[in-house]
């Protein structure tokens, strides 16, 4: 029960097998402390989950810092030994960004790099291992995105690129223009888009390992109450039985058992849920039940 790490592409960086994700370590949910950030990376570490999923607009703009500082309560040896993946381009409207009007998505080359060296700054770290274009900008010039990852890559600031949520195509014109290691996206048995509308198709060809953000669906898995979330989560509860793991565990395990070996993103603030998502390394589910589970998911059988 280890979280080795594994690369993301042929020319990627090496991330653990499970990656935690902040989100919700902040502002944004648990609200925690420095000294419990510190704890919680601290764990993170100890258990082999040594890369951290991020993004500038976490709890507004200020986890990146509240984590930064934590980390630096660690001693510098740790930076060597962890992965620290950021995104940029989403503006959102906050008290912390006033010159804000307008929700919007700015993927310049001016924007992307001065966020870049904010987040460099906030994580008190002289380099990125991977920076992501958080969302698709109808705006974007792949030229000046490609144009702004050089500069980054040069200076020595980051090490590696990729996208989260873009479409097939989206990717390809920027992928024409720099080298792309990875497409973060949503999928889990309510969300299925990735496996069927090409997402996971282009990963496979260009031998790219997607990220997963809310493998376990989010709060709506845990919390949702309409008929499909109830066959789901029964329908969970029984093939985790059979195997002697958790709900959050299986689903873990059908999130990786794509071929092409999908990363998840895990977005749990507990300790024990952290541990207990390496159980779903040794889970393999049988074909059958995972087609179970996403026909539980979908609400209808594949033809
Ligand atoms: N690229 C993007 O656009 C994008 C978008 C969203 C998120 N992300 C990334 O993905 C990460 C994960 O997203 P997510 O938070 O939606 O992921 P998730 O892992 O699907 O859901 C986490 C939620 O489920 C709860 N949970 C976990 N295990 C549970 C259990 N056994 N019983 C009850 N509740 C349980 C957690 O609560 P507790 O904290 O109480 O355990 C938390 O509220 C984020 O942190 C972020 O890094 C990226």
């Amino acid at each position: 029960m280890n979280a080795a790490q594994r690369t993301l592409s042929p020319d990627g960086p090496q991330l653990s097998e499970i990656v935690a994700g902040t989100m919700t370590w902040g502002e944004w949910g648990a609200d925690y402390n420095t000294t419990t950030i510190a704890d919680l990376i601290g764990h993170c570490l100890d258990v082999g989950i040594t890369s951290f999923d991020h993004a500038d607009i976490y709890g507004s703009y200020t986890t990146e810092e509240a984590f930064g500082k934590a980390l630096h309560q660690h001693s510098s040896s740790v930076r060597d030994q962890i992965q620290l993946v950021t995104k940029c381009g989403i503006q959102l409207i906050t008290s912390h960004r006033p010159n804000t009007r307008v929700a919007h998505y700015n993927s310049s080359r001016k924007h992307i790099v001065a966020s870049a060296e904010r987040s460099l700054r906030n994580l008190w770290t002289d380099y990125l291992d991977l920076l992501l274009i958080h969302r698709p900008d109808p705006l974007m010039d792949p030229a000046e995105v490609a144009a702004a990852f050089d500069d980054l890559r040069t200076s020595g600031k980051v090490r590696h690129f990729g996208v989260s949520n873009f479409t097939p195509s989206q990717f390809d014109l920027l992928q024409g223009h720099t080298e792309l290691v990875t497409n973060q996206v949503e999928c889990h048995p309510l969300h299925t888009d990735p496996l069927f509308d090409g997402t996971y198709d282009q990963c496979q060809r260009h031998s790219l390992r997607p990220m997963v953000w809310s493998p376990l669906g989010g709060s709506e898995y845990f919390k949702g109450e309409g008929t499909k979330v109830l066959r789901l989560r029964d329908k969970v509860k029984e093939i985790g039985k059979d195997h002697g793991v958790t709900e959050d565990v299986v689903l873990l395990a059908w999130c990786r058992q794509h071929p092409t070996r999908p990363i998840p993103v895990i977005g749990t603030t507990k300790k024990d849920r952290i541990t207990q998502s390496l159980r779903a390394l040794d889970v393999e589910l049988g074909r059958q039940e995972w087609f179970e589970i996403l026909e539980a998911g979908r609400g209808h059988q594949v033809a």
